[in-house]
C-alpha cells in the first residue's frame, strides 16, 4: 500500500467524504468533454438559477477580473473560456458548502474568501495567471471545513491545542488523527475530479518542500498557495489575530514565485483593501 492509499483509507475511515454538489458536477464533467460546446455547456449553467447568478457575480467583481461587464452566460463562457468557467462553477458551489453557522465556520469562510482574492492578485502580479488560482485560494482549508462539521469536537480541540502551545496547526492535526485538512482537501479534490495542480498544490500547502512533483508549474501553483496563505496569516483574515512576524523575503514560496522584486508592503495594502472591497459579494 503506497503512502497515499493508506492516508485514503484514514481519511475514508475517519469521515464522510462529501461529494461535490450535484450541479458542479455535472459542469465539471461537461467542460472536460471534447463533444461540449459553448451551447450544450450554457444550457448546463442556466438550468440552474443560482448557480448562474452566483457565476454571473463572481465573474463581475472587480477581482475576478474582467475589463467588460459580463450579463449574460453566453459572454461568460466566449470571454472567460471554459476552464474558467469551470473554476467559476466550482467556486460558486463552494459558497453553499460552508453552512456558517459557527463561528468557525465564518471564520474559515472569510478565510477562503480573502485566500481566493489574494491567490488571484499574487498570479497577476507575478505573470503566472491561471483562472485556477481563485479557485485554489477558495478551496485550499477546505479540509478544515469538513473536519468542523464532521468532528467538530475534535476540531476544536486541535485549533485551541495550537493556539495554547504555539504549534502549527498541521503538527496538532497529525497527533490527533494521523492526517492534515491539506491532505484530506487533496483527497477530496481528487474525488470531485477536479486538476491535479488543485490536488497537488492543496496538499502541500503546509509543506512545499515535500510536494511528489517535478512539473514546475504545479511547484509554482502550490508556492502560489502557500504564501496566499502566509498573507492572510500576516492580514488575520481568518485568524483570531494577525500574524506580524512574517518576513516575506525569506520564504520559500517567494523564491520558487521569483517574487522577491516583490512590493510587499504595497502589495499587501492593495489586497486588505481588495478583500475589504470584495468580501461582501460573495
Ligand atoms: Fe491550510
Ligand atoms: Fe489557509
Amino acid at each position: 500500500m503506497s503512502m497515499s492509499d493508506e492516508l485514503k483509507a484514514i481519511i475514508n475511515s475517519t469521515l464522510d467524504l462529501p461529494p461535490m454538489p450535484l450541479v458542479a458536477n455535472r459542469i465539471v464533467s461537461l467542460t472536460s468533454d471534447p463533444d461540449t460546446d459553448a451551447k450544450i455547456l450554457g444550457r448546463a449553467i442556466l438550468a440552474d438559477q443560482a448557480l448562474t447568478a452566483n457565476i454571473l457575480r463572481i465573474a463581475n467583481s472587480s477581482f475576478y477580473g474582467c475589463i467588460r461587464s459580463i450579463n449574460n452566460i453566453a459572454s461568460a463562457i466566449v470571454l472567460i473560456g471554459f476552464k474558467g468557467i469551470k473554476a467559476l462553477v466550482v467556486a460558486a458551489s463552494l459558497k453553499s458548502f460552508y453552512r456558517r453557522v459557527d463561528l468557525t465556520e465564518k471564520m474559515l469562510w472569510e478565510h477562503s474568501i480573502g485566500a481566493a482574492v489574494t491567490a488571484h492578485l499574487l498570479s497577476k502580479k507575478l505573470h503566472c495567471y491561471t483562472e485556477e488560482a481563485f479557485v485554489g485560494g477558495l478551496i485550499h482549508d477546505i479540509g478544515k471545513s469538513i473536519l468542523n462539521n464532521q468532528k467538530n469536537e475534535i476540531f476544536a480541540e486541535i485549533m485551541q491545542t495550537s493556539y495554547n502551545n504555539g504549534l502549527p496547526f498541521v503538527e496538532i492535526e497529525k497527533e490527533f488523527l494521523g492526517f492534515t485538512h491539506a491532505e484530506l482537501g487533496g483527497v477530496i479534490i481528487r474525488k470531485w475530479n477536479l486538476s491535479t495542480t488543485l490536488e497537488k498544490a492543496v496538499t502541500y500547502h503546509h509543506n512545499l518542500e515535500d510536494i511528489d512533483s517535478s512539473d514546475i508549474d504545479i511547484q509554482k501553483f502550490t508556492a502560489l498557495l502557500d504564501l496566499t496563505n502566509k498573507i492572510c496569516a500576516y492580514l488575520g483574515i481568518g485568524y483570531r489575530q494577525p500574524k506580524e512576524d512574517i518576513n516575506f523575503e525569506e520564504q520559500r514560496s517567494v523564491q520558487i514565485l521569483g517574487a522577491g522584486g516583490l512590493d510587499f508592503v504595497d502589495l499587501i495594502e492593495e489586497i486588505k483593501a481588495g478583500y475589504e472591497a470584495e468580501k461582501g459579494n460573495f
